[in-house]
């Protein structure tokens, strides 16, 4: 069995893809960074993910605020409170006092070898983390990164996706430290929308996750109909089905991943070497096309819709 350690900023779509890790794999803990809405928020949010998992995964609470420059939320999309604002009971729950970051050394020289590491929120936390201890890679066999948008469409700003958009600094000092990291951007969540309706058939199921999912994305689904969007798209849990089925990666390729700090149009641009001009050796392996159907197996499992 897997062990993950995931860094989220939950957020509808961090919701799933942590029911997903649940169902199929062990959850050594949860750091917690803020993004979609305020950090306070986001580790309400994943104390009550805990709790729905029935789990007793340690929350470690991370940064308020991006490395450098502030930036604005996504509460517009997630909700005041990230979680669609349906009212949810606070959770019984308490984070830990640990620094999110220093708890990501900690666990890791705990764990040497043993942790894959997900990161599907705006990088902060690891990148102090990285700048605190530059061995972290040493010991992390395996990091996936929801982020980028590796042809230049974002979701944020014209070329910005939100999690790199948010601290680009944060993404930058990722990128450059860690050697060799698995992306799945932007671009590839959109390839991968799932039928609407079929998506709320899931919903319907007797079972306790589905019915609080039903309830977290009645916002965002909402929000996706207005845009006249066929599918629903849930870009950490595309990420995270390429954490637990390895092997529903159709095609990925591998590429230098840089991110620009300073355009005018283009801070937070995750910029890819399609065709080898920089030089630079490759740093991740882009992920373009995962299995339609085991994806959404996949999360089936995790709403109990099976
Ligand atoms: C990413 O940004 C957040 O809004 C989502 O949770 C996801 O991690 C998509 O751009
Ligand atoms: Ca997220």
């Amino acid at each position: 069995e897997q062990v993950l350690l995931i860094d989220t900023d939950p957020g509808v779509d961090d919701a799933l893809a942590l029911l997903m890790a649940y169902e199929r794999a062990n959850v050594a803990g949860l750091s917690i960074a803020a993004g979609n809405v305020g950090l306070q928020h986001t580790v309400t949010n994943a104390l009550r993910l805990v709790e729905l998992a029935g789990a007793d995964t340690p929350v470690y609470a991370g940064c308020a605020e991006p490395l450098v420059l502030p930036a604005a939320d996504a509460a517009f999309v997630h909700g005041a409170d990230g979680f669609g604002d349906a009212g949810l009971a606070p959770p019984q729950r308490r984070a830990d006092s640990e620094h999110a970051a220093l708890a990501l050394i900690r666990l890791t020289r705990e764990r040497p070898q043993q942790l894959t590491l997900v990161a599907l929120g705006p990088l902060t936390n690891l990148a102090l983390a990285l700048r605190l201890d530059p061995t972290l890679p040493q010991r992390v066999p395996r990091l996936v990164i929801m982020g980028g948008a590796v042809t230049g469409r974002g979701n944020t700003t014209v070329p910005a996706e939100f999690n790199i958009g948010f601290d680009p600094e944060a993404a930058h000092v990722v990128f450059s430290a860690w050697p060799q990291f698995e992306l799945v951007d932007w671009e590839a969540t959109l390839r991968h929308g799932i039928d609407l309706q079929r998506f709320e058939a899931w919903l319907t199921a007797d079972d306790a996750r589905a019915r609080f999912y039903e309830a977290i994305s009645r916002k965002i689904r909402g929000f996706h109909r207005e845009r006249g969007r066929p599918g629903m798209v849930v870009a950490d849990a595309l990420a995270m089905a390429v954490v637990l089925d390895p092997d529903c990666v159709q095609r990925a390729e591998h590429r230098h991943v840089a991110v620009e700090l300073s355009g005018g149009l283009t801070r937070g641009a995750t910029v890819v070497d399609w065709d080898g001009r920089s030089g630079r050796p490759a740093n991740a392996r882009i992920v373009l096309e995962v299995d339609q159907a085991r994806f959404e197996a996949l999360i089936r499992q995790a709403l109990g819709a099976d």
